[in-house]
């Protein structure tokens, strides 16, 4: 239910090296010029907190459990801090990765238990202290930047010093890629696919007009 949440909530997704940054940004600024007031965010992170979880997440080492509760930890800060109380302003939040990240990179790239991860998704995104699986917070519209794993490292190479995740072999982002597109399939109205294996310029229009056919922008 998003009774009192009155704006909208969009989050990007993709593997590492798809190159959803850019699009982000550009998106922010197609609807601030609309006159919306836009918060721009990032998962994890998003909240002086989950900032300093993000940093553990990216470069520590952890089993696939820890990693998990922390990313859904640093979630939990971010939405009751950040998300809900911007939806409830009525902005547009544009959250770069949500929870379709956990079900793919700690469920399908990790193997973790989906259902564990399901059953934290309806504690940390519900308000209820014992979690309602009908007040749960999900986006309105998730873009999936999608790309082949071999073509994504190619553009990764060399770009910067990888993290934890961004130095994981191609196997691990076939797997991944197979966890997006799982969710993909489960919640077929709230996904856009989006090719990523074209110029930025032609994914970028995929993306303002897909805002736009889905009555946002
Ligand atoms: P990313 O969003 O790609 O940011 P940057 O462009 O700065 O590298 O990096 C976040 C990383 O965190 C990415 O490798 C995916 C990972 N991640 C998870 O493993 N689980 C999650 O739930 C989230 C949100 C991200």
């Amino acid at each position: 239910m998003r009774a009192n949440l009155k704006g909208t909530f969009i989050s990007f997704e993709g593997i590492d090296g798809a190159g959803k940054s850019t699009h982000i940004e550009g998106l922010a600024k197609a609807f601030s010029g609309k006159g919306y007031k836009v918060t721009l965010t990032r998962e994890p992170g998003g909240t002086s907190l989950s900032e300093k979880l993000r940093t553990l997440i990216l470069n520590d080492a952890m089993d696939a459990l820890t990693e998990s509760l922390l990313v859904f930890a640093a979630r939990r800060d971010h939405v009751e801090r950040v998300i809900r109380p911007a939806l409830a302003r009525g902005e547009v939040v544009l959250c770069d990765r949500f929870t379709d990240a956990t079900f793919a990179y700690q469920g399908a790239g990790r193997g973790f238990d989906l259902q564990t991860l399901s059953t934290l998704e309806v504690w940390v995104q519900s308000q209820a202290e014992q979690g309602l699986q009908s007040d749960l917070l999900q986006p309105d519209l998730t873009y999936w930047f999608d790309l082949a794993p071999a073509l994504a490292a190619e553009r990764l190479a060399g770009a910067r010093v990888p993290d934890k995740f961004e130095s994981q072999p191609v196997a691990f982002f076939e797997a991944v890629r197979t966890g997006y597109a799982a969710r993909a399939v489960a919640d077929a109205k709230r996904f856009a696919r989006i090719e990523a294996n074209q110029s930025k310029e032609a994914v970028f229009a995929d993306v303002i007009a897909l805002a736009k056919v889905r009555g946002y922008l």
